[in-house]
């Protein structure tokens, strides 16, 4: 199977298409998706709407989507993202309303784990070192593992097979061939596709990634999209400044 995966869309429609018709060229059999489909941007239904007609879509929930469906506290965020939380609770369509509250933070399939954030906290922790990665690992049953939340496209896996030894990197655009189990199933490695409508690795297109279960392969791409289009947008919603600025620079 192949399996488009995006995190973190954040109602940035302009971005969610141009990584969806880039994905579809490699004739995706499914999709994975870790959550944070709405906040900060200026498109909530018309993203959720591409999300949900997916085929063999896995889908969990982020840290904004449960705050605009009031399932977290609004002290959680800093006053960007609560402004943008705020605008989206009232302009949710109640049928995208009623999909995101039917989702969790976590999930998993026989192919794969998702957590929006880590396994031991999906909506909160941010998986970003070796440590985080070595204490999650025994709350896994299916690898690989997908999150998101960091914005950032990241691998951790162990090295050489070690428990000690942590590779934790960035991904760029290199196909990566996920560690295997002697038995031929996936041994654990947890990956991030980037944001695909905030990234913050100071590159500022669109990231998505690509995963071939039966390779066991990994790889991530970066697309331009329409920028000015969507500060266009926000600005044009009264969103805050800074959710339109911060979209040019990558952070
Ligand atoms: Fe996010």
């Amino acid at each position: 199977m192949i399996y488009g995966v995006i995190s973190d869309v954040h109602s940035n429609l302009e971005a969610l298409s141009a990584v969806l018709s880039h994905l579809e060229d490699f004739e995706v059999d499914g999709w994975i998706c870790c959550g944070d489909i709405v906040g900060y941007g200026p498109d909530p239904n018309a993203c959720l709407d591409r999300i949900r007609a997916l085929k063999n879509l896995s889908v969990i929930c982020g840290n904004h989507d449960l705050a605009v469906i009031e399932r977290l506290e609004l002290d959680w965020f800093n006053q960007y993202a609560r402004a943008a939380v705020l605008w989206t609770r009232g302009t949710l369509s109640a049928e995208n309303r009623v999909f995101l509250e039917g989702l969790t933070a976590r999930l998993e399939t026989p192919d794969f784990t998702l957590a929006h954030g880590t396994p031991r906290n999906p909506v909160e922790e941010y998986l970003l070192s070796p440590l985080q990665f070595r204490d999650n690992v025994p709350l896994v049953n299916k690898w690989p593992l997908f999150v998101g939340h960091s914005h950032m496209p990241l691998l951790f896996r162990f090295a050489d097979g070690d428990p000690e030894k942590v590779d934790s990197r960035f991904l760029d655009d290199t196909e990566e061939t996920l560690p295997k189990i002697s038995g031929g199933g996936m041994a654990p490695a947890a990956l991030n596709p980037g944001s695909v409508g905030q990234p913050r690795d100071q590159d500022n297109r669109a990231a998505c990634g690509l995963y071939d279960s039966s390779k066991g392969t990994f790889r991530v791409f970066r697309v331009p999209y329409d920028i000015a289009g969507v500060q266009a947008k926000i600005r044009a919603a009264g969103l805050p400044e800074y959710l339109a600025l911060r979209l040019a620079f990558g952070q």
